[in-house]
């Protein structure tokens, strides 16, 4: 068993979308590790994102996840990391599988509803951004 990170994006909070987000996640086996609603400053956007920082569009993207709250979780499932990005689907929407989160709750490319992080390693470092070793249960 090992675990993934992830964070309902700000566009996902807005339209309202937690609750069924969430549903998909559980009915799809992961257990929830640690969980909260909270709101990423810009410090932490940029350094959460920091392997992006000379991309065109990362200001775009520090001033999307930074716009409103977030729900931000670790979750547990054997091959979580990869069995999680399956679930959410390709980042881009318009390219995203049916079923997939993003295909179902995303807009755009850019406010695509869920984050999964893209190996074991960054699950560690992001879950370790947002929780506490209290906070994981
Ligand atoms: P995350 O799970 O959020 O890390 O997405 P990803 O791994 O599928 O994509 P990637 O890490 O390459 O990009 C991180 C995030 O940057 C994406 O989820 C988008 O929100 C945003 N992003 C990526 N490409 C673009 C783009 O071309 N334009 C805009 N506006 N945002 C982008
Ligand atoms: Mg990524």
């Amino acid at each position: 068993t090992n675990r993934t990170f992830t964070m309902l994006k700000p566009d996902a909070v807005e339209n309202g979308h937690i609750g069924a987000i969430l549903e998909k996640i559980s009915a799809s086996g992961f257990r929830i590790v640690a969980m909260k609603l909270t709101q990423m400053t810009k410090a932490d956007a940029e350094a959460f994102y920091s392997v992006h920082n000379e991309r065109p569009f990362f200001g775009e993207l520090v001033e999307f996840m930074t716009r409103g709250p977030i729900v931000a979780a670790i979750l547990e499932k054997e091959n979580a990391v990869n069995d999680f990005r399956t679930l959410i689907g390709a980042t881009n929407p318009a390219d995203a599988a049916e079923g997939t989160i993003r295909k179902m709750y995303a807009t755009s490319m850019g406010e695509n509803a869920v984050h999964g992080s893209d190996s074991d390693e960054n699950a560690a470092i992001e879950g370790a951004f947002h929780f506490s070793g209290r906070e994981m249960f």
